[in-house]
């Protein structure tokens, strides 16, 4: 296993209210799918605003290994694609560092082509179940060259014969739908993915633009998202928007510094991605959507926020596809909330860059709150404040660092974070945005 880069403890502390008009940098998920798609299409793709942060720079390194062209010129990423089916044989193992959706989304990519492929990644990518994206691709024939092992580092040998399958999401994943409709793309024929929860749909609109034929239709409480096989994607200019998950944590630092009011431009508003707005909404929370348009295809908003009173309120299982990756920041403000927050079905909070369940709740406990985890569900108990002055955890995880840099800028005593390194994974300008709208964070131990 390769080395960890060093770690780095930072701490945040008491702000004064926070101010500005800021941007967040590009979504994370339509980056990835942009950089792919890019890669799979015929012809050039131009992508503007693409986040440039580490996991997506992994997935853009790995289409290069694969034999596409992705390259800056000026503010834009151009992507000359080889068309589906048409990478070839990468040199060496394609390394994913800390990035879920890279890998199992180039899973996809790869089942559809017959060459061999070692994937690897960090620590913690390594520990991640991939067995839930291993399974339907092995049913339309991609081949595990070690069977049975089911975590990274894995080599797989795709085919160009995959077979089309229906597939019955039994987890609410994303990554999981769109690594089968991406193989889908590779098959002889339709593949369909069958969700109960609707989860973020990036990949359904994007290969529409891209030209593929797909189908989105009701059933039920299902929804049926169906491919069409032997598809031809050609080059498309796209506009990748702000990242809400991105804005969640200056939003949740805006609500708890007092005097506060902040606005976030252009950040992506698709219903799939925006939970953690609503739930804020629904404590209480000043935030409101404006100048609400349409770019490239999503929905995009203004987001302003300013300083309220939080109350708890019960959180709905059938919510967290919606806002899956900001729980661990919801929970961290959950403190200064009057009142109990309750979070419901949390399972896949344990399965992500570390165990957030587990990692958010010891967070909070390290820093005075009075939290419960019962199965699947986290209780956090608000009183208004938060004590502060613990040491968080972080678990090579950008998140939970990033949720208790936000809570310790409201919080009685500073928050020590004990590494803030992996922030550079999803949003490598975290501290300097939050700076400039006043945050105070200190390296702590140099
Ligand atoms: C993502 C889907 C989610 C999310 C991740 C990005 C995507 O994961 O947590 O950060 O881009 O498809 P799951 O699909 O595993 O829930």
């Amino acid at each position: 296993m390769k080395a960890e880069s060093i770690s780095q403890p930072l701490s945040a502390s008491r702000a004064g209210p926070l101010k500005g008009r800021v941007r967040v940098p590009g979504d994370k998920s339509i980056s990835h799918r942009a950089l792919i798609f890019g890669a799979l299409a015929t012809g050039t793709t131009r992508i503007k605003g693409l986040l440039e942060a580490e996991d997506v720079i992994n997935t853009a390194r790995a289409v290069v290994a694969l034999g596409a062209i992705a390259e800056k010129q000026g503010d834009i990423w151009e992507v000359k694609g080889r068309g589906v089916g048409g990478l070839r044989t990468p040199d060496g193992p394609l390394d994913f560092g800390n990035s879920g959706t890279g890998t199992r989304l180039m899973m996809g990519v790869l089942a559809g082509h017959p060459m061999t492929v070692t994937m690897t990644g960090d620590a913690s990518l390594s520990r991640r179940p991939m067995r839930r994206v291993l399974g339907p691709l092995v049913e339309m024939g991609l081949e595990i060259l070690e069977p049975g092992k089911e975590t990274l580092p894995l080599t797989l040998r795709g085919t160009s014969e995959l077979m089309p399958i229906v597939y019955r999401l039994p987890v609410p994943s994303a990554q999981v739908k769109s690594a089968v409709l991406i193989a889908g793309l590779h098959a002889a024929g339709k593949t369909t993915v069958i969700e109960r929860e609707p989860t973020r749909d990036h990949t359904e609109r994007m290969l529409r633009h891209f030209g593929a034929a797909v189908a989105t239709e009701a059933k039920g409480e299902e929804t049926h998202i169906t491919v069409d096989g032997d598809a031809e994607l050609s080059g498309k200019d796209i506009l990748v928007p702000g990242d809400p998950s991105s804005a969640a944590f200056l939003t949740a630092a805006a609500l708890i510094v007092p005097g506060s009011d902040i606005t976030i431009e252009g950040v992506l508003i698709n219903p799939t991605r925006t939970g953690l707005y609503l739930t804020l909404q629904e404590m209480g929370g000043d935030v409101t959507f404006e100048n609400v348009r349409e770019e490239g295809g999503e929905p995009v908003a203004d987001i302003r926020v300013r300083a309220s009173r939080l109350k708890g309120v019960r959180v709905p299982a059938n919510r967290a596809p919606s806002m899956i990756d900001e729980y661990p920041v919801l929970a961290a403000i959950s403190a200064f909330a009057e009142g109990e927050t309750r979070m419901d079905g949390l399972a896949e909070l344990k399965v992500k860059e570390s165990d957030r369940l587990q990692a958010t709740a010891a967070g909070l406990a390290a820093n005075g709150a009075t939290v419960h985890v019962d199965g699947d569900t986290l209780t956090v108990v608000g009183i208004g404040a938060l004590k502060g002055g613990g040491i968080v955890a972080t678990h090579l995880d950008h998140r939970i660092a990033m949720a208790f840099l936000t809570a310790g800028l409201a919080s009685d005593a500073p928050i020590v974070v004990d590494d803030a390194t992996m922030i550079a994974t999803s949003f490598p300008e975290f501290r300097p945005i939050m700076e400039m709208l006043g945050a105070r964070f200190d390296e702590v131990g140099r």
